[in-house]
């Protein structure tokens, strides 16, 4: 199994180019399922959970085709099954974003239920109630989601209890192909929920209140191929970002866009960062300086982001000071906490709340990922701390950082991709 090894202890520097966001990309895909006619979809990350949707699209019959640009159009016409197997929904909990699709083009489905999760038990209601809402006749038998409508959904006034991203996406696009006007209220406006919309109403679709908390569709009889290009990965940006931050580095991103990172760029900026951005790059210096400690709770867009709470959990560990974290989305998205006590961090878990008081200096360890920013956390403190950190169990990254590693050695990182690491690896990333 891969491991990192990192050789901790110097600041980042450099310049990179962000990818293509994750979150974007795989509704996207899924919305293929939708199209009469082939769609394009441009700066698809190379990511392990992009594979696995072009591999479940791919078993439904669905034909891909990679261009010179590297840009990846899809066919749906050829579509033969329409189920999803639990094989890889177990692996991948966003596979869950067939089934609008799915039903609404085709009026059947047959989608897993994902199972456990590392962060939280994440539930699938908010999308079974909201297509029930919409005329689907839903039964749930041996771990699956059977799925049926007899002739088109019928648009529905739909109150989402929780925001949910996902949950948004399966029931917009479930609604552009109904018959009549559908309206979500509490809907999540994550930047990659827009860009989903961006790209539903270039297929055709007519979907208004975009980027705001109500969403009307009204719904057409078909939608079309179109080409499109996924927004930057705002997640990947931040991570990167407080790398330069904990490290006491400076780093130039690229192809990003700061304007959907407010409540990240403001917590780096309370914790000693100078960032100046351009309309498509970010750049931030810590000027060399120890970051300070900063308090942040996590919500739904705009707040601060839950996909970003583990990497500033790794800052407040070097912080000057204390800090309190507080998760509002997931009830288990701490499990980075005991690695992170591993590598001399004090903090103090309660309930929620991580407080943290910050350590001058982490010391490397042997430590294990669990989840996709846990893993990312782990990695951001390893190249914090003195000595070697081997992070094991990284698979979980590989699902939603393109190149990590390459990435960092552009940033000057001692970072290395071992299976099995001998004591020469160790001292070889000492460069
Ligand atoms: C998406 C993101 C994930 C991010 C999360 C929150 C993708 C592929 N993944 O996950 O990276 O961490 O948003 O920003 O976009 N809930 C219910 N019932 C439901 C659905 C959700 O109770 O039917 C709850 C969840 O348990 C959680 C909260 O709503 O407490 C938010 O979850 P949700 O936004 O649905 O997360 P995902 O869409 O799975």
């Amino acid at each position: 199994m891969d491991k990192l090894l990192i050789a901790g202890g110097t600041p980042i520097n450099g310049e990179i180019r962000i990818s293509g966001a994750k979150n974007a990309t795989l509704p996207m895909l899924a919305a293929a399922l939708l199209a009469s006619t082939p769609i394009e979809i441009c700066n698809i990350p190379h990511l392990q959970d992009v594979t696995t949707t072009i591999e479940l699209l791919g078993l439904m019959g669905a034909v891909f085709t990679v261009n010179d640009d590297l840009n990846i159009q899809i066919d749906t016409s050829t579509l033969t099954q329409f189920s999803a197997p639990y094989e890889l929904v177990k692996t991948m909990r966003a596979s869950i974003l067939v089934l609008g699709p799915l039903l609404a083009r085709y009026g059947k489905a047959d989608v897993s239920l994902p199972g456990g999760c590392a962060i939280g038990s994440r539930p699938i209601n908010l999308h079974i109630h909201g297509l029930q809402a919409m005329g689907a006749d839903i039964t749930i038998k041996n771990g699956y989601i059977h799925a049926r409508t007899h002739g088109r959904l019928r648009g529905a006034k739909i109150l989402m209890d929780q925001v949910s991203v996902t949950g948004t996406e399966n029931l917009i696009m479930a609604a552009t192909l109904a018959n009549g006007v559908t309206i979500i209220e509490n809907a999540a406006c994550e930047p990659e929920v827009t860009d989903l919309i961006h790209l539903l109403n270039k297929m055709g679709a007519e979907i208004t209140g975009v980027g705001t908390t109500t969403l009307t569709v009204e719904g057409v009889s078909t939608l079309n191929g179109t080409k499109y290009t996924v927004l930057p990965d705002r997640i990947e940006t931040g991570t990167y970002l407080t790398a330069g931050a904990l490290t006491g580095g400076k780093v130039k991103l690229k192809n990003t866009d700061p304007k959907i990172l407010d409540a990240v760029l403001l917590k780096l900026e309370e914790a000693g960062a100078e960032i100046d951005t351009g309309v498509d790059w970010i750049y931030l210096d810590m000027k060399g300086k120890r970051p300070k400690a900063v308090d942040v709770c996590t919500a739904p867009y705009p707040a601060f982001p839950t996909d970003m709470q583990a990497q500033f959990t790794a800052l407040n560990a070097v912080a000057e000071g204390s800090g309190a974290i507080t998760e509002t989305i997931f009830e288990n998205r701490f499990m980075h906490v005991q690695e992170l006590q591993r590598m001399g961090a004090e903090i103090n878990l309660r309930g929620n709340t991580a407080v943290t008081k910050g350590v001058k200096n982490l010391t490397g360890a042997p430590v294990m990922a669990t989840d996709l920013r846990a893993s990312a956390c782990l990695v951001l403190a390893g190249l914090a701390a003195q000595g070697t950190t081997i992070v094991d169990r990284i698979y979980h990254i590989d699902r939603g950082y393109e190149c990590i590693e390459e990435k960092l050695q552009n940033l000057g990182a001692n970072i290395k991709r071992v299976s099995n690491y001998t004591v020469s690896d160790i001292y070889s990333i000492y460069g």
